[in-house]
């Protein structure tokens, strides 16, 4: 192995952020098999090739077709080594995809040209913009008719607020589309041309050099005065504004062509930032520190009841793993021998014997972890920041199904919320249990769970969409609380109302305009 620090630096991990089709699964197939750590496209999406069929992961992963295998992806390119995280997405949507975006140190923000900024774009952008996450936005599927790049970057700035610095610039679309013009590399790269015709370079004024049929093409005319407005009145390049997460570059291409990629990459590597210091109850750490240490950021159940065991997923933030290493778990004290411990490929999961900082590994968890835990190979059991909390969209109602359950069922809830899996809220009047998630699949899990591994039947009945926002000042006068702004606990026995709507949330607001409402995502 190289020396610690040059190992550290090649690092690049990073997050996928979309909305469903817009090409993610496309994108990253395209990235895997530049880094050669794929031979086969199509095998990021095990639902199509069936690869992953035989695994026993997590039975609802297998019947929804999703593999844990490709949730965390590495490769190698250029001297860099990249980790693609999974986020998600649809029926699938959880907390987990939210936290997700607390591992990486950047996120490339996939956009379908033909449709714009989307509702799941939209949430995780969020995240990333509270965290100050860098984002890299790649415009996807040029080879159709979409709207047009500047529709595209207003949108970028009006719904998600961020400026933008155009790397490239399409030349047409759809039918039309005959390139970008790479304003990075001052070069022209030709859609569907041979390879040794495919890069026109330009001079100094950022032209076509002599004669070239391409200067024919009134596409070529329009896309420099369109050039020519975005340097005299666009945003400037700041990579110190990219690195805070402020202004995003753009890339235009085509992931199923694999078009504009190669660039993208290529640039994208450029400016990505390395693994970041992050903060913690000890200061800032240090990645490049001879200390090993990181945190959990999912805890991927095994389903199958002959295996209880659970992957945790672990961010290196500091110094090296080694297998068999012996660790401190920071909330508890105990030392832990990371004996076995996963790395994620795309098409097999391997044993690894050494990993750095922003590296991510799996490690066996016998029921130890929970999600948010640090775990250090130093003397000083310091602990990362704690995670954020997520503001749940759905409810459930839940008892146990037999009465005769209630400890099994109280001590099985109260470990699945510790752990992250789901949270949970008690009316303030009635104490009754609601469960609150991002997505339907943690009602899934958790009801799975309480069966297998609690061995409780529970009956969940569901309450919806709701809007939650927490109390600024916890003295309320609880005879606010009715079906249309319920109050409840959270599990921090915080005061927060449930909205049935946007109507009863602002109707709320005007009747008691003393009370500070807040939404923690914000
Ligand atoms: P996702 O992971 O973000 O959900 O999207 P995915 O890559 O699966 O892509 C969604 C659909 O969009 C796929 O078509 C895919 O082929 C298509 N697509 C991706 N990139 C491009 C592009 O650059 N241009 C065009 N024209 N299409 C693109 P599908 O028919 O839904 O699935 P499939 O059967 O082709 O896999």
């Amino acid at each position: 192995m190289k020396k610690l620090s040059e190992e550290v630096l090649s690092r690049r991990t990073f997050a996928i952020i979309s909305h469903p089709d817009a090409g993610k699964t496309t994108l990253t197939e395209k990235l895997l098999l530049f880094g050669g750590a794929i031979r086969d496209a199509g095998t990021v999406k095990g639902k199509k090739t069936g690869k992953f069929a035989t695994s026993d992961w997590m039975e609802i992963e297998k019947q929804r077709g999703i593999s844990v295998t490709s949730s965390v992806m590495q490769f190698d390119y250029d001297g860099f080594r990249i980790n693609i995280l999974d986020t998600p997405g649809h029926q699938d949507f959880s907390e987990d995809t939210y936290r997700t975006l607390t591992a990486v140190d950047s996120a490339v923000m996939i956009i379908d040209s033909a449709k714009g900024i989307e509702e799941q774009t939209l949430k995780l952008f969020k995240v990333c913009r509270m965290r100050g996450i860098p984002i890299f936005t790649f415009i996807n599927k040029l080879d159709r008719e979409g709207k047009t790049p500047l529709e595209l970057l207003a949108e970028l700035e009006e719904v998600l607020g961020i400026e933008s610095y155009p790397m490239n610039w399409p030349i047409g679309m759809g039918k039309q589309f005959l390139g970008i013009y790479d304003r990075h590399h001052n070069r022209i790269e030709q859609f569907r041309v041979e390879e040794s015709e495919k890069f026109i370079s330009l001079n100094s004024d950022g032209e076509i050099e002599g004669t070239h049929p391409l200067k024919e093409d009134s596409l070529y005319e329009q896309t420099l005065e369109e050039i020519m407005l975005l340097n005299e009145a666009g945003n400037a390049f700041s990579e110190e504004r990219v690195s805070e997460g402020e202004l995003t570059p753009v890339f235009f291409g085509s992931a199923l062509t694999n078009f504009g990629v190669q660039t993208f990459l290529e640039s994208y590597l450029e400016f990505a930032p390395v693994p970041q210091a992050r903060n913690s109850t000890s200061g800032k750490i240090d990645p490049l520190s001879e200390d090993f240490s990181g945190f959990i950021f999912k805890i991927q159940a095994n389903m199958n009841p002959a295996h209880r065991d659970r992957i945790a997923f672990l961010r290196i933030c500091s110094g090296k793993f080694e297998r068999g290493m012996n660790v401190t778990l920071s909330r508890t004290g105990k030392q832990i021998k990371l004996a076995q411990s996963t790395q994620f490929m795309a098409d097999d999961r391997s044993t690894v014997e050494e990993a750095v900082a922003g590296d991510i590994i799996g490690l066996y968890d016998p029921g130890s972890y929970q999600i948010g835990d640090t775990i250090v190979s130093g003397k000083e059991a310091f602990e990362y920041e704690r995670l954020p909390l997520f503001t749940p969209e759905l409810f459930v109602r839940v008892t146990a199904k037999n009465v005769m359950k209630q400890k099994h069922f109280h001590k099985g809830i109260q470990q699945l919320v510790q752990e992250g899996a789901i949270q949970l809220f008690k009316t303030v009047k009635t104490e009754e249990y609601l469960l609150g998630a991002v997505g339907q699949l943690q009602f899934e899990v958790f009801e799975h769970r309480m069966r297998n591994e609690y061995n409780v039947e529970v009956l969940m009945e569901r309450q919806g969409s709701k809007i939650a926002r927490w109390i600024e000042n916890d003295k309320i006068n609880e005879n606010l609380s009715n079906s249309r702004s319920l109050l409840v606990h959270d599990r921090y026995e915080r005061k927060v109302f449930l909205f049935e709507n946007d109507f009863a949330l602002r109707w709320f607001q005007e009747k008691n305009p003393d009370i500070q409402l807040y939404n923690p995502m914000d």
